[in-house]
Parts: structure tokens; C-alpha cells; sequence
């Protein structure tokens, strides 16, 4: 049975991804610093899963420990990198905070494993910028970044194609998620937002339990059916499903040792549109305004999917309902079980 590393393996989608490979037979795991995540969350996923991934507290940036972990782990065949800091407004204000961690952490996993590894490397649509043609392919040009947070995405990426190129036994596939939203069906993992949440459904949900005021939607004067913003929103597990298939291909496959994949539905839904669906598929209302665009927001972005469709052999499933009525369930969860 194959072992896998997941690095930030008890943040959202970390800990998502090592429940499904759970169910998928694996051996698991999990470094992690607790910077963004709850140490409880490795209870709730032995809870999901009936088993406990093998934990170790690790700072990636830590040159050092990264060495003594690898060679006390020889076993790992492949690594999820999640752990870095992912919050776009943070590193407007803290650019040098997200430049060391995420590209310490990156370059110190390389360089322990000695590059013999097989990578699935968690990135982002945000690479693409506002793309020219919709919906985005996997092909499109990579655009000058609009925070210090998609540019570490962005020169990951190329340290990882880089390196790949002189490294034959180093293979890698870099996941290109569009925006994660919705919770695991038993509500006990799920987003866990620090402060006020800046993404969109977790203040939904927060706002509809009574947490936080009215939704401010930034912008109804873009260039779009109803005037708000789009994104292509997948829910979690898909998501982390799709890093199961990207670690099945780096098993088999013999393909390029540098390979991309967009990972969204290949649907645009509204900022609109999502409050209708979450107030639909709860039945609770919502308080919302209308404000003002937020700065360094783009107008629209949904994925061509098909490459992952067709070579990951993995396409997305749940649709708006389950994203919405699984994060109204995992708020709920929260209030009644506060962490
Ligand atoms: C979605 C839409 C907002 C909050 C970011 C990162 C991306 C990925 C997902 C990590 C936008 C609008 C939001 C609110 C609103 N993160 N909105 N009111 O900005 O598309 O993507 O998170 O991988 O890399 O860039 O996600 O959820 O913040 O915003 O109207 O209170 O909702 O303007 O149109 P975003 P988001």
C-alpha cells in the first residue's frame, strides 16, 4: 500500500484529500504546523475515516527538520503539498511573510526528498489572471499576478517545471483549483476560516447563523448576466478526489514529468447566483447589500475541464445544492461543537 506524505494535511482541503485517501486504500502522512488548521481535525477525520493519518508537527521552513523527517520517512512514495499561506489580501499587506513560507516549504521538500519523488502541487486558477478566452484552458497564458499570493503560485510553478526538466525522477502534476467551497456530507470537517472570513461562502454561511452582519456583494456593475462576479465554485470533495486521480496518474503514467491541470466544474456561477442557490438549498434568507467591487477582484473566470475529464479521468459530480446545503451543515456543526 503506497504512502503518502500531505503536507498542511488538517487545513480545508488537506484534510478533505487525506479522507479520500483513506478510501482509496492508502497509507497517510500528515506534517503540519497548525498555523491555518485545528489539531482536532485529525480526531474528526479518525471519526470519517476510522483511522488516524501518522502526524508529525513540522515547520517546512525549517531546513533542518524538513531533512530529518525525509530521512525517517524513506518510505513515502508521493507528496500533496497544500501548506502555505493562502490568503490574498494578507500578502498585499505581508508580502515578504508569504514569499518565505511558501517558497521555503516548497523548496526545502524538493531538496529533503532529493527530487525522487512523485508531487501533486495544490495551486490556483488565479494564475490565469482575467482570462482573455472563457472557459480557461490549461494552455492560456499565466498573467502578471494580481497579489504576492498568486505570484507564489505562479513561480512555484515554474520552480517545479524547472526543476522537473533536469530532474527525470521527479515527477509532478500542479492542480489549478478553482474556488473550494461546501464541507464533507458528516459535517465534521469542513472550512475554518481565521477571523472574518474574506471568501465568499463561509461569510454566507456565517452571516446566515448569525455571526456576522449583512453580505456585502463587491460589485453588480461587471460586465455579466446579472452584474456580479463569476467564479467556477467546486465542492471539496470533488476537489480532493481529483488529487487521488493526480497521484494514481503519477503512479502509472509515463507521460511528461511536468504536467497541469485545471480542476473546476467548468460552470461560472454569480456571486448572486450563490446566495439564491445557498438560500434555495437551506431555506434560510440572507441578508446582503450591494458595495462596492473589491479591489484586485477579476470579472469572471470558469475552467475548461475537459483535459482533466479526459487524461485525470476525474470530473467533478456534486453540484450547487450539495456545496451549499453541506456548508450551511458544517456551520451548524461548528455552533454546536465550537472548536
Ligand atoms: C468569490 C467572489 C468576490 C466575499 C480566492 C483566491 C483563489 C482561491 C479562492 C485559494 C468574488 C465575491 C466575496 C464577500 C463578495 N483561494 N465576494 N462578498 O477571490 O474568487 O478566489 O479564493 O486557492 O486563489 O483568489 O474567492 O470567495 O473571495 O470571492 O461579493 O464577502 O465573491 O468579489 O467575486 P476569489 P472569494
Amino acid at each position: 500500500m503506497a504512502k503518502i506524505l500531505v503536507t498542511g494535511g488538517t487545513g480545508y482541503i488537506g484534510s478533505h484529500t487525506v479522507v479520500e485517501l483513506f478510501n482509496a486504500g492508502y497509507e497517510v502522512v500528515v506534517v503540519d504546523d497548525f498555523s491555518n488548521s485545528d489539531p482536532k481535525i485529525l480526531d474528526q477525520i479518525e471519526q470519517i475515516s476510522g483511522q488516524k493519518p501518522v502526524f508529525v508537527q513540522l515547520d517546512l521552513c525549517n531546513e533542518q527538520e524538513v531533512n530529518l523527517f525525509a530521512q525517517a520517512h524513506q518510505d513515502i512514495e508521493g507528496i500533496i503539498h497544500f501548506a502555505a499561506f493562502k490568503a490574498v489580501g494578507e500578502s498585499v499587506q505581508n508580502p515578504l511573510k508569504y514569499y518565505r513560507n511558501n517558497f521555503y516549504s516548497l523548496i526545502n521538500i524538493l531538496t529533503a526528498f532529493n527530487s525522487r519523488i512523485q508531487l501533486v502541487f495544490s495551486s490556483s486558477c488565479t494564475v490565469y489572471g482575467q482570462p482573455d478566452q472563457l472557459p480557461v484552458t490549461e494552455v492560456a497564458p499565466v498573467k502578471k499576478a494580481e497579489s504576492p499570493y498568486g505570484n507564489t503560485k505562479q513561480i512555484a510553478e515554474e520552480i517545479l517545471q524547472e526543476t522537473c526538466a533536469v530532474t527525470p525522477d521527479l515527477k509532478v502534476i500542479a492542480l489549478r483549483y478553482f474556488n473550494p467551497v461546501g464541507a464533507h456530507a458528516s459535517a465534521l470537517i469542513g472550512e475554518l476560516p481565521i477571523g472574518v472570513p474574506q471568501n465568499l461562502v463561509p461569510f454566507i454561511t456565517q452571516s446566515a447563523i448569525g455571526k456576522r452582519g449583512a453580505i456585502t456583494v463587491y460589485g453588480n456593475d461587471y460586465n455579466t448576466a446579472d452584474g456580479s462576479a463569476i467564479r467556477d465554485y467546486i465542492h471539496v470533495v470533488d476537489l480532493a478526489k481529483a488529487h487521488v486521480a493526480a497521484i494514481k496518474r503519477l503512479e502509472n503514467s509515463t507521460a511528461a514529468n511536468y504536467e497541469v491541470f485545471n480542476v473546476g466544474t467548468g460552470k461560472g456561477s454569480s456571486v448572486l447566483e450563490i446566495i439564491h442557490a445557498f438560500e434555495q438549498s437551506t431555506g434560510e434568507k440572507l441578508n446582503y447589500v450591494i458595495g462596492a467591487r473589491r479591489e484586485g477582484d477579476i470579472e469572471q473566470i470558469y475552467g475548461n475541464v475537459s483535459h482533466s475529464n479526459e487524461v485525470l479521468g476525474w470530473k467533478a459530480e456534486l453540484g450547487l445544492e450539495e456545496m451549499m446545503s453541506s456548508a450551511w451543515n458544517w456551520e451548524k456543526y461548528l455552533r454546536d461543537n465550537p472548536f
